[in-house]
């Protein structure tokens, strides 16, 4: 068993099948399947073509760990062995994912590099990141970059590419912590996204089941944060206004009334 992906690709013999993937996919895989060292797991991929990626996979995981694959094209059976599962059929049939999900089982690690178009991979994401992939696994979805191709109906900041889709996700890891909506009213989302990673081309979700954040306070106090006078050149004013929680709060929201003001209280030298 390979531990190093540099490794695998200086020893990939020729005559084995194709592998292409982005060169910084692949420091990436290495971490995270250094993670499972020494675990059996359980790998879905979206996507065979050649079965390249099943040869990477099998290579950095334990001889009993399991890899299933995806892919519209029947010919991607042919990969099928011991370790190597194949479903054949369409990632943007609801039914086909639909099975898939109930018959695959759980995954620790998920890699969508299937047909890249965007709102097939965020119906995929939305079908396995909940029902199939284990607390503590990982989704990944490759080849982001086709949210900002016009055929694949994308475009900077285009809405309902799969990247604008993942920067709302930004959002709903943070409703904790949002002033509109009540702790209750968190979505799914809140609940079982622990990170979200945004690389070149790539957004990375990290599952696990997540609690209203609660803070954790160990030791004793060593300044007396209460009274004592806020620092800093907007310090004068700030606490001045101490008693006054509105328009400190309006002097924290503006850039402009705080350069205002702390030009105003600059003290003589
Ligand atoms: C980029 S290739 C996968 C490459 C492989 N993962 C690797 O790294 O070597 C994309 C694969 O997705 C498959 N594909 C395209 N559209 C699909 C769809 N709608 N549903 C399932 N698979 C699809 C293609 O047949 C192709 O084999």
């Amino acid at each position: 068993m390979f531990q190093n992906v540099k490794e695998f690709i200086a020893n990939y013999p020729t005559e084995s099948p194709k592998i292409r993937k982005y060169e910084n996919y692949i420091d990436f895989y290495e971490s995270i399947f250094l993670k499972f060292k020494n675990q059996d797991i359980r790998v879905l991929e979206i996507g065979v073509q050649h079965g390249g990626s099943l040869e990477l996979w099998k290579a950095l995981t334990t001889p009993s760990s399991q890899i299933v694959g995806l892919d519209i094209l029947p010919q991607t059976k042919q990969h099928e062995d011991e370790r190597v599962r194949i479903f054949v059929g369409d990632q943007g049939d609801e039914r086909f994912l639909t099975n898939v999900s109930n018959e695959a089982g759980e995954f620790d690690i998920i890699i969508d590099d299937g047909s890249h178009i965007p709102f097939h991979q965020k119906a995929t994401f939305e079908k396995f990141f909940f029902e199939n992939l284990r607390d503590g696994g990982i989704y990944v979805v490759e080849d982001c970059h086709t949210s900002y191709w016009r055929d694949y109906g994308g475009g900077l900041r285009k809405s309902g590419s799969f990247i604008e889709f993942s920067k709302t996700l930004v959002d709903e890891v943070n409703a904790w912590h949002g002033q509109r909506k009540k702790a209750e009213e968190v979505s799914n989302y809140t609940k079982q996204i622990r990170a979200i990673r945004f690389e070149s081309s790539m957004v990375i979700f990290e599952k696990a089941q997540m609690t209203a954040p609660k803070n954790i306070e160990l030791g004793v106090e060593t300044i007396d944060v209460k009274t004592l006078p806020v620092a800093g050149s907007m310090g004068g004013i700030m606490n001045r206004l101490r008693k006054v929680e509105f328009l400190r709060s309006l002097v924290r929201r503006s850039p402009f009334l705080w350069r205002l003001m702390s030009k105003q209280i600059r003290r003589p030298d």
